[in-house]
């Protein structure tokens, strides 16, 4: 990865100076971070989680005693769903299909419902707390559905995910014999892709584990490294910096298909870590910058006539690749020699030469960039990504004095639904919204 200080320059942001001023700032942030690893409280066992080798032996035994799977399908949202999906569409191999159900829109799961086979289908539940609506749903609908073509057969079908002691899921499995797997109690959902929230299903579909975490662990090494060779820090600089120039849009732009789901996990991990109405201290300071997805290049026919264009309000960070894994030439056509200037070159090629072209058109629009420069897409070099983008944003946390790993802000939302849908407890609430209109 290479921090190009001409491009994250564009908006008058001296990267080199601003590394030398910040430098006792960052690696206090550093120090903060790794010493405050050991307490469950922090939610910092992410940064552990690659270490833990066991974790992922016992996935794959149980990928491998179950080689009857045609059909995985993850019952999960947020956290419990983006990781898994984000790598999966980059790495996952055949032949088990993956699906994920991460909305409780009737018409897709009644689709799915249709096309699956339950007696090759397996549906992993995942849920930390075991009390999130949309998945628990989904898991009564799914379980029934297993139940009525496989009668007592359908334990075999269901393997959970979730705390290893808090919430109804683990005593449910407990109880039924179910296959259980843990989210470690210091691992918040949207830095769970490490652990079996992302490793069950990421073993169903030939993802090399041992290399996605071997890459998070090189990811840990950098981040302990002092501010001049601690990439994550440099980054969450970069970030900081700009925002405080104003520029709150943050773009996660990468050149590549297969990473099309990456920028949806970015968003979640960036923007329900960064955006808290308070700090550490209590005082209200409504934090956050604004992550947004694109695709290149895509969306250099969509958005990037606003990127030049439009109010200077934004970084972007782009990813491409030095390599393909597989490469197309593209052919000469008699009669189009119009197009001379592709025939024989490859596709590859006409890839890397747009994304470049892009990061310098922007900068010359005085919009900032930075690129990820992948060796190539692997386990190993998105493992790395994934667990530098996950450190980044503990390092802005700390930089803004935030507490980047809870999600206040959500509860209301799931609180107003439970008190919609008629749950115990909840008649006040339910009164409260009919007062205001709401029913
Ligand atoms: O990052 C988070 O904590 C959230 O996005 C959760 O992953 C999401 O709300 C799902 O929670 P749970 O796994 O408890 O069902």
């Amino acid at each position: 990865s290479n921090l190009d200080p001409r491009r994250v320059g564009a908006q008058g942001l001296d990267f080199a100076e601003a590394l030398r001023e910040e430098k006792e700032r960052l690696e206090a942030a550093r120090d903060a971070l790794w010493g405050r690893r050991g307490d469950a409280a922090e939610f910092l066992g992410w940064i552990d989680v690659p270490e833990d080798t066991e974790a992922v032996r016992n996935v794959l035994r149980y990928r491998q005693a179950n080689a009857w799977v045609e059909d995985f399908v993850v019952l999960g949202i947020g956290g419990s769903a983006l990781g898994a999906q984000a790598v999966s569409a980059a790495l996952g191999k055949g032949p088990v299909r993956l699906h994920f159900v991460d909305n409780v829109e009737p018409e897709p799961i009644l689709e799915l419902l249709r096309a699956l086979d339950p007696r090759k289908t397996l549906v992993n539940v995942i849920s930390k707390s075991g009390s999130t609506a949309e998945t628990m749903a989904a898991f009564l609908a799914f379980r029934r559905w297993l139940e009525d073509a496989l009668g007592a057969g359908w334990k075999e079908h269901v393997a959970v995910t979730t705390d290893p002691a808090r919430g109804i899921l683990r005593p449910y499995a407990q109880a039924e014999g179910l296959a259980a797997f843990e989210v470690p109690p210091a691992v918040g959902g949207r830095f769970s892709v490490t652990c079996p929230v992302g490793t069950l299903p990421l073993a169903f579909v030939g993802v090399d584990l041992e290399a996605f975490l071997a890459g998070c662990r090189k990811a840990n090494e950098t981040a302990q490294a002092g501010a001049e060779a601690n990439l994550p820090a440099q980054t969450a600089l970069v970030h900081d910096r700009l925002s405080r120039k104003g520029l709150n849009v943050n773009v996660f732009m990468p050149y590549s298909t297969r990473l099309r789901y990456l920028p949806d996990w970015f968003v979640q991990l960036h923007d329900e870590s960064l955006g808290k109405a308070v700090n550490r201290a209590g005082e209200e300071v409504r934090t956050g910058t604004t992550a947004v997805r694109a695709i290149g290049t895509t969306d250099q026919h969509a958005q990037v006539q606003l990127f030049r264009e439009g109010p200077h309000d934004k970084l972007i960070t782009l990813v491409r690749l030095e390599e393909a894994t597989e490469d197309l030439e593209i052919p000469a056509v008699a009669g189009l020699e119009a197009l001379d200037y592709l025939f024989g070159r490859s596709f590859f090629e006409l890839l890397s030469a747009e994304a470049k072209a892009t990061a310098h058109a922007l900068a010359k629009a005085q919009q900032p960039n930075f690129a990820f420069v992948l060796e190539r897409l692997d386990a190993y070099t998105l493992g790395w990504l994934m667990q530098h983008l996950m450190w980044q944003t503990a390092f802005l946390g700390e930089l803004w004095g935030i507490d980047a790993f809870n999600q206040p802000g959500v509860e209301l939302g799931k609180e107003y639904t439970y008190a919609l849908m008629g749950r115990k407890g909840y008649e006040p609430l339910a009164e409260e919204l009919k007062a205001e209109g709401v029913e």
